[in-house]
């Protein structure tokens, strides 16, 4: 598992680089997971069943992905393929022989699947900085224990209050210090609140000195996330995991003075460390718990300021969407307003159009495109073979783009989403199965919060920017607006 490339974690660690530098990398890292794969069933076993090509020597197809990335159809790559070869295909992507999915069925199996068939895998910097016990990269018991709890802390009445409030404040705080005569960058923005959320939500950490000296290394840490594994003092990943074992020890710290205020048990859990803290069996120690507290900002961090920044972008090209968005976020506020009482989780989670809205940017936008799984024996699906050792990619993005699933796949329509049922496989933001996102409910509650706010109590005027898909998606120029304050 170590050996191997996720989708997520490649993206995320490239973001900034230019295109020769993300072929410097792949070829370095290509080199040094062939010895790896040597081990690995010829290609030729497969070739039998499942069409495509290997490309190059070593490097596969992956300089073509990463070319076709780069441009404002990164799914060519996977069109191309799927007119010659149909809708799963063999590919050599990242230094791996890769079964490539666009189909929604065969993608919705490997992710319903175990741990017997299939596993996450991710590069060796990464797991060097996730720790033996993330839950990203645990699989068995362990994993669905941490899973389980994590979801259940976003499923409590009580703590779905204490996040919203703490949300709300957060969101209104940052909307107060914006000024109508300079451009307000919503993609940093956005990153700031999301930060703030998370740590509240994770380990209850308020604005303060803490909170600033978590962010601080919390970005030097994640610069790592995809350097090459060398810890010599000096590189990238030495640099990263001092900035984590900072951090950890900070969360220890914040534990420990959990562990003395509340005694042997938390009465009333409110943030994702008490729910952990609170299970009685000693398999979560204050050790896994500050590590995970961490990891969990992994998958936390970006991916909820794109979403909000996304759908601002979408809204500002699409003024008929966002007409009955104000309209319907308006309605409400009136509505609480008579009754004198504010939103709660439920108020905001119930605004069918403003969810609409949030369902569609998902899956235009293609946040997280893909997930990659390892195969750990031979595993059939639809006919098709997955040998063992092999990666699958389940990419989305093409299927949320597939115009058999989606009408116009490539026009933003909030109302398609009318009276939907979401649940056939055509739609896996989230992703899926024992490794659903568990921050699913937070993220949309955020956005749905921060698009509340920014709705009903500003108007707007968007520059021109544009969208970048590859290596990971965002604004090319972080999406400054310029805002005025509604009477
Ligand atoms: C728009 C926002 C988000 C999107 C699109 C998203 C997407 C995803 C996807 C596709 C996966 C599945 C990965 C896989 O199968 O390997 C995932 C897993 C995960 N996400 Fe999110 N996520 C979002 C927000 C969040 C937030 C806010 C949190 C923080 C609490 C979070 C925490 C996690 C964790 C911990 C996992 C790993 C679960 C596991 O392996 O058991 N995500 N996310």
């Amino acid at each position: 598992m170590d050996d191997q490339f996720t989708f997520i974690s490649f993206l995320r660690s490239i973001t900034t680089a230019p295109l020769f530098v993300s072929v410097v990398v792949v070829v370095v890292f290509t080199i040094l997971f062939i010895d790896k794969h040597r081990h690995l069933k010829s290609p030729v076993a497969v070739n039998k069943i499942l069409s495509g090509t290997m490309g190059w020597p070593f490097i596969g197809e992956t300089l073509d992905f990463i070319s076709c990335g780069y441009t404002d159809r990164p799914q060519s790559f996977m069109d191309k393929r799927r007119r010659l070869y149909g809708k799963v295909f063999k590919s050599h992507l990242f230094g791996s022989p890769t079964i490539v999915s666009t189909d929604a069925e065969v993608s919705r199996i490997v992710l319903q699947s175990d741990a017997n068939s299939f596993v996450p895998s991710y590069p060796k910097s990464l797991t060097e900085l996730m720790g033996k016990s993330s839950i990203l990269r645990i699989n068995g018991s362990l994993h669905r224990k941490i899973h389980g709890l994590i979801g259940s802390f976003f499923k409590s009445g009580y703590l779905k209050a204490q996040v919203t409030c703490d949300m709300r404040k957060l969101v209104l705080q940052s909307m107060a210090t914006w000024k109508e005569d300079r451009p307000i960058y919503i993609q940093d923005e956005t990153k700031h609140i999301a930060f703030q959320v998370l740590a509240k939500a994770l380990i209850g950490l308020d604005p303060g000195e803490d909170m600033e000296f978590l962010r601080v290394h919390f970005q030097n840490f994640i610069a790592g996330l995809m350097s090459l594994p060398v810890k010599l003092p000096g590189t990238q990943l030495h640099r990263s995991l001092q900035a984590k074992n900072k951090m950890v020890k900070l969360v220890m710290k914040i534990i420990a003075d959990k562990r003395i205020r509340s005694g042997a048990s938390l009465q009333d859990p409110k943030d994702v460390a008490d729910v952990l803290l609170n299970d009685k069996s000693e398999k979560l120690t204050d050790e896994l718990i500050s590590d995970n507290m961490i990891d969990l900002m992994i998958p936390g961090e970006d991916s909820v300021p794109l979403l909000i920044t996304l759908a601002i972008k979408y809204l500002s090209d699409c003024p008929k969407a966002l007409h009955q968005l104000k309209e319907e976020n308006l309605e409400l506020k009136r509505r609480k307003k008579n009754l004198g009482c504010v939103m709660c989780w439920d108020d905001y989670l119930s605004l069918q159009f403003t969810q609409n809205v949030i369902s569609e940017t998902l899956r235009l936008g293609n946040i997280i495109m893909g997930v990659i799984r390892k195969a750990m024996r031979d595993v059939e699906i639809k006919g098709y073979l997955i040998p063992k050792g092999w990666c699958v990619l389940t990419h989305f993005r093409s299927v949320h783009l597939d115009d058999d699933h989606h009408e116009s796949p490539h026009h933003f329509n909030p109302w398609r989403w009318q009276n939907r049922d979401m649940s056939n496989g055509s739609f896996t933001p989230f992703g899926g199965g024992l490794r659903l996102c568990p921050g699913l409910d937070l993220a949309r509650l955020e956005a749905s919060i921060f698009l509340h706010h920014f709705v009903t109590e500003f108007r707007w005027v968007a520059e021109d920017d544009t969208i970048i898909n590859f290596p990971t998606v965002r604004m090319k120029r972080r999406m400054p607006i310029w805002v005025k304050r509604e009477n």
